[in-house]
C-alpha cells in the first residue's frame, strides 16, 4: 500500500440537474469530510459548478470539471476555459476521458451522432497546459479498448497517450498532475479490470513518468483506476501498491455507494 493520499473523484458525466446535484452533495459531504486522510472530488456537469462551488466553499470536498478548452477566451462557441473554471474555485478537471476521445465502453446512441468531440492527443496536451496555468489539477484519462487489449497493445497504447498528453510538461508542474487508468471496456459495463492487472498497468504508468519526466514526480503522482468501481470491489483495488484511488462513474451518483467507496479508501 502506498503512502500517497488516496483520491476518490466522482465523475457525474451528463447526469443530474444543478438542484439534484446540490442535494446529492449535501447527503454525502459530512461523511466525506470525516475521512481526513482521503481527498474527495466531485465532477458535475458545468451548469452545476456555480451552485456546488457555493456549497463546497469551506469544505475539504473539492470541485472538478469534466472538460476544458485550452484558450482563455475567444470565438469558441459552447466551450469553457480554465480561466472560467478558476472563477468558480474548480480544483480538478478531467481531461481526455475516453467518452470525449470517442471510445465508448457502452454506446447508447449511434456512433455517427457522437463522434469524438474533437478530442485528440494534441488537444489533451493543450488542455493540461492550460490547467497548469491556473493551478488546476488535471486528471488525465488513459486506457485501451477491448480490441487493443486483445491484440496485446495495452501498454503501447497507454504509453503513446502519456507521451502525447504530457509532451513538454516540466517536472515542477507534475505536483498538480493526476493520471487515471480507465480501460474503455470496463466503463459502464460492469466488467471491472482484475485488481492485479489494473495495478500492473498503473505501475507501468508510474515507470513511464519516472523514465520520461522525473523519478520524484513518478513517486508522488497519484494514479487512479476507473471502470465499474463499486463498494464491493473498491477495497481490493485500493489495497494494491500503485493504485492511489478511483475515478468513479455510475456509483458516484448514489451517495451511499460513493460514501462506501470513500470509506474503502
Ligand atoms: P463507471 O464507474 O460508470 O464504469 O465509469 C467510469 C468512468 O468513466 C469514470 O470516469
Amino acid at each position: 500500500m502506498s503512502t500517497r493520499t488516496k483520491l476518490i473523484a466522482g465523475n457525474w458525466k451528463m447526469n443530474l440537474t444543478s438542484a439534484e446535484g446540490a442535494a446529492r452533495v449535501e447527503s454525502f459531504i459530512q461523511h466525506a469530510e470525516s475521512k481526513e486522510d482521503v481527498d474527495v472530488v466531485v465532477c458535475p456537469p458545468y451548469l452545476a459548478l456555480p451552485k456546488l462551488s457555493e456549497i463546497l466553499k469551506y469544505s475539504s470536498v473539492k470541485l472538478g470539471a469534466q472538460d476544458v478548452f485550452w484558450l482563455d477566451s475567444g470565438a469558441y462557441t459552447g466551450n469553457v476555459s480554465a480561466r472560467q473554471l478558476y472563477e468558480f474555485c474548480v480544483d480538478y478537471c478531467i481531461v481526455g476521458h475516453s467518452e470525449r476521445r470517442g471510445r465508448f465502453g457502452v454506446m447508447e446512441v449511434p456512433e455517427s451522432t457522437v463522434g469524438y468531440f474533437g478530442e485528440t492527443d494534441e488537444t489533451i496536451n493543450l488542455k493540461i497546459q492550460a490547467l497548469f496555468k491556473y493551478g488546476i489539477n488535471p486528471i488525465m484519462c488513459v486506457g485501451e479498448t477491448l480490441a487493443e487489449r486483445e491484440a496485446g497493445k495495452t501498454d503501447e497504447v497507454i504509453c503513446a497517450q502519456l507521451a502525447a498528453g504530457l509532451k513538454g510538461v516540466h517536472p515542477a508542474e507534475m505536483h498538480l498532475f493526476v493520471a487515471a487508468y480507465e480501460p474503455v471496456w470496463a466503463i459502464g459495463t460492469g466488467k471491472v479490470c482484475d485488481a492485479d492487472e489494473a495495478n500492473r498497468v498503473c505501475g507501468m504508468i508510474r515507470t513511464w513518468i519516472a523514465e520520461n519526466i522525473e523519478v520524484e514526480a513518478a513517486n508522488d503522482v497519484r494514479i487512479l483506476y476507473g471502470g465499474s468501481v463499486k463498494p464491493g470491489n473498491a477495497a481490493e483495488i485500493f489495497g494494491t501498491s500503485d493504485i492511489d484511488g478511483a475515478l468513479v462513474g455510475g456509483a458516484s451518483l448514489k451517495p451511499e455507494d460513493f460514501s462506501a467507496i470513500v470509506s474503502a479508501a
